[in-house]
């Protein structure tokens, strides 16, 4: 793809009707009963689960909602205490650049909808978790899967409602889902392979949500969010936790037409996602020129976008851990070769880092999360 048909495909998708209530996706996918009812076939699957029982926490009480929040504080921190990141000066360095007069008081808007353009796109993101493990649950062959998945359709459904009450409580004007990040979300639910569920969701989107809650739980000070994002963590380190596990087993069985398949559907989310990270919507709301913008964020290599690094660095290494890189002929090594991110294939997976963020008994006691 030249640059300006990548140009084109990022500004071709846009939303089209803010008001929108409710969005069908149709599911093709056939429903399964199981009669094998032998619990723990499958040890690590019948770990996770047990853990997840012991591991459940209210939304409502745990979290102390009475905490004041200065939506411009917060919002500035998640810039690195500074309203500009490094990469959003080079951007105003540029020749011709669309924000090259911003004073403060431009930036301190830009991260004030930077915030909550973030914060609502995990809101919608939590949403499709919990439309796709409701889903996963129907899919899957498996009764330890059936088990373990259940516990996770409860903890997304605990975060969607944390992270919209803190959005709708605590922030100003949410945005509505990002066009890029609706369309991902619409190609995981409408495939009809169960396992294509497990990557887009439980490798791709949560692997990528881990990532970020974890970065920004490293320089949030407001005690709220932090308190959300360090229970929110915990319960994803599992998420992704299942589906390594499963998917380790589904693709040793897999022929080499298959598995390719599962590399460009790979791709193809790494693509949408890097695209919904560009924010169309917040440049949109400030006035400023989107497609300049877009045309500046497209040719800024990933080691100079500190965000998207961040993102790579985990979708790149989970893809290894399930064989995904070198399967077949290489081909997704070859893609994330092209599009300058195969450096990060050693980085921690996500797996490494379960124990860092498993919280483990650490529910019941709240001195140990504060
Ligand atoms: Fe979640
Ligand atoms: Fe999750």
């Amino acid at each position: 793809m030249t640059p300006t048909d990548e140009l084109a495909a990022v500004l071709a998708v846009t939303n089209t009707d803010d008001r929108e209530r409710l969005h069908a996706v149709d599911s093709p996918a056939p429903t399964l009963f199981t009669w094998d009812y032998d619990k723990g076939a499958r040890p690590a699957l019948k770990t996770l689960y047990e853990k997840a029982k012991k591991a459940q926490w209210n939304g409502e009480t745990d979290l102390d909602w009475s905490i004041d929040v200065d939506p411009e504080r917060v919002a500035m921190e998640m810039q690195g205490g500074d309203y500009r990141s490094r990469f959003l000066q080079r951007m105003a360095d540029m020749a011709d650049s669309p924000i090259a007069s911003w004073r403060e008081r431009e930036w301190a808007r830009y991260a004030i909808e930077a915030f909550s353009h973030r914060v609502s796109q995990f809101l919608h993101g939590e949403q499709g978790a919990l439309l796709c493990t409701a889903k996963i649950v129907e899919t899957v062959p498996w009764i330890d899967a059936k088990y373990y998945a259940a516990t996770q359709v409860m903890d997304e459904a605990r975060h969607v409602e944390v992270f919209g009450r803190y959005l709708h409580e605590k922030l100003r004007d949410p945005y509505p889902i990002n066009a890029h990040l609706r369309m991902l979300l619409d190609d995981i639910i409408v495939d009809s392979r169960w396992d294509m569920t497990y990557l887009g969701m439980q490798i791709m989107v949560e692997g990528l949500a881990l990532a970020a809650f974890g970065f920004m739980y490293q320089i949030a000070t407001e005690p709220l969010l932090k308190q959300l994002l360090r229970y929110v963590m915990a319960d994803e380190a599992r998420h992704v936790a299942f589906g390594v596990l499963s998917l380790k087993e589904v693709y040793d069985g897999l022929s080499g037409a298959e598995i390719r398949d599962r590399q460009e559907f790979a791709f193809e989310a790494t693509l949408r996602m890097r695209d919904r990270f560009m924010q169309q919507e917040v440049w949109e709301r400030l006035g400023v020129d989107v497609r300049q913008m877009m045309r500046a964020l497209l040719a800024l290599p990933p080691e100079e976008n500190e965000f998207q690094r961040l993102m790579f660095s985990k979708i790149v290494p989970n893809c290894r851990k399930l064989g995904l890189l070198d399967a077949g002929d290489g081909w997704l090594r070859t893609k994330f070769t092209e599009i300058g991110i195969i450096d990060f294939e050693h980085a921690p997976d996500t797996g490494e880092e379960y124990a860092e963020f498993d919280l483990g008994r650490a529910y019941q006691s709240e001195e140990t999360i504060a």
